[in-house]
């Protein structure tokens, strides 16, 4: 309060006495400014501006908040949102036998969507599917498939087209973090080429097989999971980060070329989500890192409101806050930091692990940094590895 008292008395004092030099003709005006005066000036016309900039874009980003989140919250009070009939009455979710995939086959199916089921894991696949069959009444479909194995993704697509079903949804979910925070040089050769098949191949493919049918019908949702770490660089997740990035671009290059042709095209970008089997350096099951029902339930909501969305209010908070409101040099302290500590830790849980086996364990699944990153499991060693169709 004093500092505003004292910059407004400072502005008064200056033009007041800039007033009455006028009068006094140019002269008058250069007797006043004295460097000391001249460089007030600009430090309080610099706050001025910086303050006004920080008021609009909070206002923008504040209103683009309401209208993400809490508009589709207060319309599901009062009526049931229709997916089913806006975009068709089929979906798809690649790797939907747990976290957020299996969570959108869960809210989709809830909106009257039938749906495709794509993951490795046979079991679990007949679990979601029975799951989704008993609480919501619509059919599901299951595709046995693993998408490491970049020839084996057309054959995939091919075997949802042969379903012959109308797909109106397709939420491109699948992708894995690889061994977490690490220097890319201590990486795998072949996690690496994994990391780039999984996370970049199917989301590509399955919109371009299914994208063009949809714009044709003039109706559809693509939604494509990408993470905060595709939003900026994050070192020590450096291969993951930068997928993510090319799942960012992609969506927003997409979006434009499909403009007009009535097909949503979703960008979502979540921070850390929670999940049953990963274990965080940093415990996180809280308000910044919500269960993966939790999570969906919000970002579900939000289709069709933004196309390019953290999911969650207060992921989209945190990345607003970050990214829009404060100087890049600052946010890439922070995510520089963040990333370096998650890396610290890995490695001392790795010596850890070392000294108390006697031998190198491999390193422990993990979870993103706040706010920086958000990182997916490992993905688990893939047990069905044929692609196989159930229906
Ligand atoms: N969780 C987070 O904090 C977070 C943060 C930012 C972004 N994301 C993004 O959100 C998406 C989902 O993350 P999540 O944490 O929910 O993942 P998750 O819990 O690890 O689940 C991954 C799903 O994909 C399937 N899957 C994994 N690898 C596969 C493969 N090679 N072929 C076929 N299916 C495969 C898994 O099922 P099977 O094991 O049965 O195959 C599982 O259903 C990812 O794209 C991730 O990048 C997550």
């Amino acid at each position: 309060m004093d500092l505003v008292t004292d910059t407004m008395t400072s502005l008064g004092d200056i033009f007041s006495s800039l007033g009455s030099c006028l009068g006094d003709g140019v002269d008058g005006v250069v007797t006043l400014l004295t460097p000391d005066s001249v460089v007030q000036l600009i430090f309080i016309l610099l706050g001025i501006l910086l303050a006004t900039y920080l008021t609009l874009c909070a206002l923008y980003h504040g209103i683009r908040g309401l209208y993400t989140f809490t508009l589709p919250w207060l319309l599901s009070k009062v009526s049931k949102p229709k997916l089913k009939e806006k975009y068709g009455p089929w979906a798809v979710v690649t790797g939907s036998t747990q976290g957020i995939g299996r969570e959108y086959a869960l809210a989709l199916a809830k909106q009257g969507l039938n749906v495709v089921l794509i993951s490795r894991n046979k079991q679990e696949l007949e679990n979601v599917s029975n799951e989704i069959k008993d609480l919501h009444k619509v059919d599901t479909a299951t595709i046995v498939a693993d998408f490491s194995e970049a020839g084996d993704i057309g054959k995939i697509v091919k075997k949802v087209k042969g379903l012959n079903h109308e797909i109106g949804v397709v939420v491109n979910n699948v992708g894995m973090m690889g061994p977490g925070y690490n220097m890319l040089g201590d990486m795998d050769k072949k996690v690496v080429k994994e990391l780039l098949t999984v996370n970049m191949l199917p989301v590509t493919m399955f919109c371009h097989a299914f994208l063009p049918d949809m714009a044709k019908r003039g109706k559809g949702a693509v939604i494509n999971i990408s993470s905060v770490a595709g939003l900026v660089p994050v070192p020590f997740l450096a291969v993951y980060s930068a997928t993510q990035h090319y799942i960012s671009a992609f969506t927003q290059a997409i979006a434009q070329e499909y403009q007009g042709s009535g097909v949503v095209i979703q960008e979502v970008d979540p921070c850390q989500v929670d999940n049953a089997s990963n274990k965080c350096l940093i415990s996180c099951t809280s308000m910044l890192a919500p269960s993966p029902a939790a999570y969906v339930n919000s970002a579900v909501k939000t289709i069709g409101y933004n196309n390019r969305t953290c999911g969650y209010w207060l992921h989209s908070l945190m990345m607003t806050l970050l990214l829009n409101m404060t100087p890049t040099v600052f946010s890439s302290l922070v995510i520089w930091c963040c990333s370096k500590s998650q890396y610290k830790a890995t490695v001392s849980n790795n010596n850890n692990n070392v000294v108390a086996n006697g031998k190198k364990s491999p390193p422990p699944p993990q979870q993103p940094p706040q706010p920086a990153a958000a990182q997916q499991q490992q993905a688990k060693p893939a047990p069905t590895p044929a692609v196989q169709e159930k229906k």
